[in-house]
């Protein structure tokens, strides 16, 4: 068997055993990556045309009680300066977005307590109610099944919560001992039980991972089926005890998109910031592997230099028209247009 004809297969049957996830991912080369790049953009297109999705990202609050080992907002992070925006302020970006074309606002946070139940809800139902024709996208981290029932029939749309890395051992090496795989499981299985349109998703590169820990992801992703995938490389930040680790590379984080978009045909798959981070034109190259989302950043520009979850972040000194019209430029200059649409998933063939 050779990584194409493995590739061949994995079109055809939609899924792979994990030997051969293995195999097809430790066997890549430039040409099938070439080949694997044609076809995930001819499936993208035959799904999405040559439209892509954006959503409108809210980073809402830098406190977090988790202190996972890579991450920059971390609770053990003392030099993090910590900010969390108003009812008001958050009201604002949306306006703001609205504007400018966003129909999906996405809410993401560190995990902050204040944010209780009642505070989201009442949040949720304002934007709702102020912006009928969008979607409320939440990135809230864990919390139980009656919080996230609640704030979904306040009418937030869809979730988002990577599972970070499938593997048992990886998930230990990447998280203190209070956070576990089978909770964050738990977790996405409850949203999609509850009727989010739920993403899931992994960092490419992180420290101790291997080719048998992406299998295990295709693998859980596979049996998830989750209607939205977010992958980037790891990005190390310079006060975690990943700061002196190697970050995810360009080339593996398009290859596993590719395999995505393959696996998944419908899939909502952005090409991310930590991927334009790690190369100027890292957006483009996603959206050439197979993505279809883009989400920059809504947030305040006075706070965007403190949702620093990586080093070098990029587009935290600019405005929120800026990095759209700047993105709308860099998708057309690729053949691709920004879709003024909430971007919904669609099941189907
Ligand atoms: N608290 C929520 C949660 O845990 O899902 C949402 C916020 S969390 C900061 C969002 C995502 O950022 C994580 O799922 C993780 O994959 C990503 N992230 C954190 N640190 C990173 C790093 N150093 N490099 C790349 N991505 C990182
Ligand atoms: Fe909580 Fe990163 S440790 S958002």
């Amino acid at each position: 068997m050779t990584a194409q004809q493995l590739m061949q297969q994995l079109n055809r049957d939609k899924r792979l055993t994990k030997e051969e996830w293995i195999f097809l991912i430790e066997h890549r080369d430039p040409q099938t990556a070439e080949e694997l790049f044609v076809l995930a953009r001819s499936i993208q297109r035959e799904h999405f045309g040559n439209k892509i999705y954006t959503r409108g990202l809210i980073e809402f609050t830098n406190y977090c009680k988790n202190d996972c080992y890579y991450c920059g907002i971390r609770r053990s992070n003392r030099s993090a300066e910590r900010y969390r925006l108003t009812e008001e302020q958050i009201l604002e970006c949306c306006g703001m977005g609205h504007a400018l074309g966003f129909r999906t606002f996405v809410l993401q946070g560190g995990e902050d307590m204040y944010f209780t139940d009642e505070r989201m809800v009442e949040l949720i139902a304002k934007i709702k109610r102020r912006y009928p024709d969008c979607a409320v996208t939440l990135s809230l981290g864990e919390r139980s099944f009656d919080s996230y029932k609640r704030m979904f029939e306040a009418g937030a749309d869809r979730y988002l919560l990577r599972h970070e890395t499938a593997d048992e051992a990886h998930y230990r090496r990447l998280h203190p001992a209070e956070l576990s795989l089978k909770n964050r499981k738990e977790c996405l299985y409850q949203l999609k039980e509850i009727g989010y349109q739920t993403g899931t998703g992994f960092m490419v590169g992180s420290p101790g991972q291997t080719a048998e820990c992406l299998a295990e992801d295709m693998l859980f992703i596979r049996e998830l089926n989750p209607q939205m995938v977010g992958i980037g490389p790891f990005v190390p930040h310079h006060e975690t005890p990943f700061a002196a680790e190697l970050g995810g590379t360009v080339e593996l984080t398009l290859f596993m998109l590719g395999l995505l978009r393959v696996m998944l045909p419908n899939v909502l798959l952005p090409a991310t910031t930590a991927l334009g981070t790690i190369d100027p034109e890292g957006r483009e190259k996603g959206i050439l592997a197979g993505a279809n989302v883009v989400m920059p950043n809504l947030s305040p520009t006075g706070v965007r230099k403190k949702y620093e979850l990586y080093d070098n972040k990029i587009c935290t000194g600019d405005e929120a028209a800026e990095c759209r019209q700047c993105l709308a430029g860099r998708m057309k200059s690729i053949g691709y247009e920004l879709a003024v649409d909430r971007g919904d998933y669609r099941d189907g063939p």
